[in-house]
């Protein structure tokens, strides 16, 4: 498959350029903005997205949609997750797991975060812009203990647009999968990559309290499912919950 690519070599950020874009012209379905650099990437959280000049991979993609319910928005993220695992697999990459909701991780340590903006009308997602931020040459993380990337988690270095082929063509065709009701596919998919899914994790609630709790699964709001010490499975929402590894 070949993408629909705008390649730019600096912008604030590809998902605020992808965004303009869609609002002011008639975009193609699946038209992809790769930077090579970000001078305001933007993360989830209000977060910003740093990263490193020629050694990552920064790049948003549009897919629109018809007839997909605001609530099944869920599945949206869910496909996304294993549109990148599918690809990072493509690429060998090993030991790879979804952290929910979104971030993707080798070896426990991230290598791709994931910022997903959607467009509404009425009860219905019309379109979404993904913007995946892709660590893949840099050889180190000072003050990121929590990152990694392509290379190092591989020992390789990676061609940047061979990476870029490969992880859109697989998110394009997880996304496309949304479109055929595969909904429970998708959410099966996601939930046997998840990160420190069966085992006793630590976590911090919302008001600070810790707990251990066991990671089940995750639901169709897209809460995560964690099965606490009274056995009791409870659905935790973003921002409600930490996993504290
Ligand atoms: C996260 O916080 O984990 C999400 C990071 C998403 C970063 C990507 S880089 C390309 C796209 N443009 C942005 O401004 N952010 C996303």
């Amino acid at each position: 498959m070949s993408l629909k690519l705008i390649k730019l070599d600096a912008i604030d950020s590809t998902n605020n350029y992808l965004k303009e874009l869609a609002r002011n012209t008639t975009i193609v379905d699946e038209t992809v903005v790769v930077a090579k650099r970000q001078l305001k990437g933007r993360g989830q959280m209000e977060n910003s997205w740093q990263s490193q000049n020629g050694k990552s991979l920064t790049f948003s993609v549009l897919k629109k949609f018809t007839g997909f319910k605001i609530d099944d928005q869920a599945y949206l993220n869910y496909a996304v997750s294993v549109g990148v695992y599918n690809g990072f697999k493509k690429l060998e990459i090993k030991n790879v797991t979804i952290k929910w909701p979104n971030d993707i991780l080798s070896y426990g340590k991230k290598v791709c975060g994931i910022l997903i903006e959607t467009q509404l009308a009425g009860n219905e997602i019309v379109s979404s812009i993904i913007g995946l931020g892709i660590n893949v040459n840099e050889t180190s993380f000072i003050e990121l203990p929590k990152a990694s990337s392509l290379r190092l988690v591989s020992g390789k270095d990676f061609i940047l647009s061979e990476v870029l082929e490969v992880v859109c063509t697989s998110v394009l065709d997880a996304l496309n999968l949304l479109n055929a009701n595969a909904f429970q596919k998708i959410k099966t998919n996601y939930e046997e990559n998840l990160f420190r899914k069966d085992q006793v994790s630590s976590f911090k609630d919302i008001n600070g309290n810790l707990f251990n709790g066991i990671i089940k699964g995750v639901n169709s709001d897209g809460k995560l499912l964690i099965e606490t010490e009274d056995e009791k499975i409870k659905a935790f929402g973003f921002k409600e919950v930490t996993l504290l590894y």
